[in-house]
């Protein structure tokens, strides 16, 4: 390759915008360019063959003697940040930083000399303070961001814990309907019987009392004993029937107590929509004909008490979407290793624009009080925590198809990981 000439060479080194200066063998300065006259004042006449901390006191450092040993030892170049503490405090005040480098090499008369290169580095670093600041920002945006991630995670499970209150809450509200209803008949016929109890005792009471038998069918017709006779079975087998309904309810109620439960179990899924439908038929009944169109399922691996409370908000929002009077039929299918289940009413149906809406939280078309807008919301989490899924069929006027898949088993890991998220 062909040097450069030394004319070029010493044009470039006074030209150029970096301080160079040269020593020798024992760090006495030989030369150095323009700029170090320029920002130092001192004329290089005046210092060369001195040794250079003594026309630099400054530079009688710790860290400048250690680069120079280094590079002496290793003879190797030693690059050094001066941060803010620049080596030779030039003229210039504006330079508070330097890059340096220090290195040994042969002179043309094969004597060993060192070099030393100054570059302001101000721009440099100011452009990586801006750097650092933008980053900083970005960091305390992000700290930010992952504080209001933490808020909206306790927000949404205390929705979630509000919305599944709500439903016990409803709950509550169908089973007192329920209830109110067959114990009032079964308190009154206990009134009815308890008359009916204490003509019958005086009518046996008479028996020791009167003195023909024509007296004591007397007392027996005034008293309409054959009214009672007829009644009293009547008014019994009532009473067991309501009783019996109350049983049952409170049985579905046992079955949904377990709303907080956590554990995948195989059950049947039939078992568990009929005593939702029990639950809930307070909210039905008046809206809806209820169709069962069963398939034959074998036990599906779940949380019972979730899925209860999924097809209880299905069955709730097909109730709401029907205006006057209709019908919902509730079907399930094997396929496979999944099964489904669907409620499909005969309302409103679901306008395509919002369809895309209807699982966000709070997302609701019904008016306060009415509605949370959480009921598919819960109810997509739960699917998703059972690894199904869960999808819905609408026309406006016609009516809406809710369908959800679940696989019959849960893998092992699967339903382990997962379990803690709801
Ligand atoms: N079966 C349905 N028919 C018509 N619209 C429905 C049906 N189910 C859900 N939607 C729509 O989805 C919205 C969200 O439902 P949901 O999350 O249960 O909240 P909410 O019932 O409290 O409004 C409802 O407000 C309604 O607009
Ligand atoms: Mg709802």
């Amino acid at each position: 390759m062909e040097r450069l000439p030394v004319q070029v060479l010493g044009a470039l080194a006074e030209r150029i915008d970096l301080g160079i200066i040269v020593f020798d063998a024992d760090m006495n300065i030989l030369h150095w360019n323009a700029f170090i006259t320029l920002h130092s004042g001192k004329q290089l006449k005046d210092a060369q063959g001195r040794a250079f901390t003594e026309v630099f006191p400054e530079a009688a450092c710790v860290k400048f003697a250690q680069v120079v040993s280094q590079a002496v030892e290793s003879s190797t170049h030693v690059y050094t940040h001066w941060v803010e503490a620049p080596l030779l405090r030039l003229d210039n005040p504006a330079i508070a930083l330097q890059n340096t480098i220090f290195f040994p090499f042969i002179g043309s008369d094969g004597a060993r000399m060192y070099g030393l290169i100054l570059q302001e580095s101000n721009a440099i670093a100011s452009s990586t303070n801006s750097l650092e600041a933008a980053l900083n920002s970005l960091r305390n945006k992000q700290d930010e961001q992952d504080q209001l991630l933490r808020k909206l995670e306790v927000a949404n499970s205390q929705l979630l814990q509000s919305e599944k209150l709500a439903a016990i809450g409803q709950l509550a509200a169908g089973v007192a309907h329920e209830i109110n209803n067959p114990i009032g008949y079964v308190f009154s016929n206990l009134k009815t019987l308890g008359g009916y109890v204490h003509d019958l005792l005086r009518i046996i009471d008479a028996v020791d009392n009167v003195s023909s038998l024509d007296e004591l069918r007397n007392i027996k017709h005034s008293l309409e004993y054959n009214y009672i006779r007829s009644d009293i079975e009547a008014v019994i087998s009532e009473s067991e029937d309501g009783i019996d309904r109350v049983k049952r309810i409170i049985g579905a109620l046992k079955d949904f107590s377990h709303i907080d439960e956590e554990e995948f179990r195989p059950v049947s899924l039939h078992r568990g929509i009929d005593t939702t439908l029990n639950v809930v038929n307070n909210e039905l009944k008046y809206k809806a004909e209820v169709i069962k169109e069963y398939g034959d399922l074998p036990d599906v691996e779940c949380i019972p008490s979730q899925i209860n409370q999924v097809v209880m908000n299905l069955l709730v929002n097909a109730a709401h979407s029907i205006e006057q009077f209709g019908r919902i039929t509730i079907r399930s299918r094997q396929e496979d290793s999944w099964v489904w289940l669907e409620v499909e009413d005969t309302g409103k149906g679901i306008e395509a624009k919002i369809l895309n809406r209807i699982f966000e939280p709070f997302f609701t078309t019904k008016p306060i009080g009415k509605g949370t807008g959480l009921g598919l919301a819960l109810s997509y989490t739960i699917i998703q925590k059972h690894h199904g899924r869960i999808e819905v069929f609408s026309e406006v006027g016609k009516g809406t198809r809710f369908r959800v898949w679940l696989p019959i088993k849960q893998t092992a890991e699967a339903s382990q990981v997962e379990v803690q998220t709801l």
